[in-house]
This record gives structure tokens, sequence and C-alpha cells, in this order.
């Protein structure tokens, strides 16, 4: 693996889907990020304490079967965080929780050429040291900090990480998400609750799980739906 430990970058994604082509497997760790990029456009503003880094793998899935690699990198995440004794939850597709608040975000991104995507960059902003978030996350965001009462080592969570990466992206290229569906499930968070997806129409049901190609499964009026992408609240 070609390892970049950067001080500050704009994005780690960015720099990984440039890198992925020359470099293969790598590993990019930033101290900041000046355009951190979240999921559905969104900015993910990562100020100096917390851990962002990027992992490009090569990719031997056919197309169709790629899009549930961001729920192997959730599970990525919350082994990791096990390992420092720390359970956390995923919120479908891969936020991942403690006692209710998003502790890190997972932003997935291929490198296309063509038809083929030879490339798959997974990119994890985990809150390591924030102590403090500005008022109107407050209420939503936590800490590794907020939660343990103390500063972690970013280099030895980051260290671990990238253990755990390499055997869930070993699993899922070999054996796909299926594989792994039945650890998803027990961090799962939205199973039991009524959970509302708004992309691409609203629906509402109770969430029943997850499906062996990683939809989110509802279940309303008797009838089972699938949800394939988007944003979901419940
Ligand atoms: C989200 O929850 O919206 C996803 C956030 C992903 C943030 C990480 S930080 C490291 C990597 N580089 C980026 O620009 N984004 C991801």
């Amino acid at each position: 693996t070609a390892l970049f430990c950067l001080e500050e970058v704009d994005s780690t994604n960015r720099f990984a889907k440039e890198k992925a082509p020359e470099c293969g497997k790598l590993m990019a760790c930033a101290l900041r990020q000046t355009a951190g990029r979240g999921r559905l456009g969104r900015h993910w503003v990562s100020p100096e304490g917390n851990l962002y880094v990027s992992f490009a793998y090569e990719n031997t899935m056919p197309p169709e079967r790629l899009a549930p690699v961001t729920l192997a990198v959730a599970l990525a995440v919350c082994d990791t965080l096990a390992d420092f004794d720390v359970p956390a939850s995923i919120k479908w597709p891969n936020d991942i929780y403690i006692k209710g608040k998003k502790v890190c975000g997972i932003l997935v991104e291929t490198v296309c050429r063509g038809e083929r995507i030879p490339y798959i960059v997974a990119g994890i902003g985990i809150n390591v040291n924030q102590r403090e978030f500005p008022a109107e996350v407050e209420n939503r965001a936590v800490s590794l900090w907020n939660v343990t009462g103390k500063e972690s080592d970013r280099a030895e969570i980051a260290w671990r990480l990238k253990k755990q990466m390499d055997r869930r992206m070993a699993q899922f290229m070999e054996k796909g998400f299926a594989a792994m569906r039945e650890e998803y499930m027990q961090h799962s968070l939205l199973t039991g609750r009524e959970v509302t997806a708004s992309v691409p129409h609203t629906v509402c049901g109770i969430c029943i799980g997850v499906s062996e190609t990683g939809d989110l499964l509802l279940e309303a009026g008797g009838k089972r739906i699938p949800v394939t992408f988007g944003e979901v609240t419940g």
C-alpha cells in the first residue's frame, strides 16, 4: 500500500482519486481538509483533531454489484471502533452513530474508465478529538473525546482502520455484501423503527433490515419496499 500523510489537503478523497491510477492501492490521511466532501454534495467541515482518511482499492466487482461497498466500509469502521471498546451502530447506508449522534461519515467514490470502474475510493471522517461542535450540529454530532472523555491517538485508529478495511474489502470483493449482511444487521440502528425515505420519492414504513444487495427494507401496508439510494430519517 502506498501511504500518504499530509498536513493539509483540499480533500483526501479527491487526492486518492487522482493518485489511484498511478499508485494502485493506497491510503491518504490529512490533519485537516480545506474542502472536505460529504455525501449528497455536502461539505465536510474538517478542523484539526479528527481523522480524515481515504483508501483506494483495486475493484474486481462488476459495477452492478458495487453499490453495497459503502456498507462494507461502514462495517469496517464499526469493527475498528469495537477494537477500542467503543460500540457503534450504523444508520443505513453508512453513517456511524454512538448514543444517537453521528461520529463518522463515509463517502465512497469511484474512478471510472469508460464502462469500467478500476478503483474504489473510500473516504472516512471520524470525529476523534473535537470537543465542541457548532450549535447547529451539536445535537447531531459526537466525537470519541465526548464519549470516552480522553484524547485518542489518531495514528493508532488509522492503522487499525487500515487493517479492518483491508479485511472487509477483500471479503467484499470475493463474496459480495451477502457474506457480511448478518454482521451489518447486528449494527443496524434503524431496524424496528419507523423510517421515512425521501429519495427519489417519499416512502414510510417500519424498517425490517437490509437485503443481500444492501437495500434498506421497509414494510408498509403488508408490502416490502426496498430503498436503494438516498437519505432516510428514523
Ligand atoms: C458524509 O457523512 O456526508 C460523508 C463524509 C465523509 C468525510 C470524509 S473525511 C475524509 C474523506 N475526504 C473527503 O473529502 N471526504 C471524506
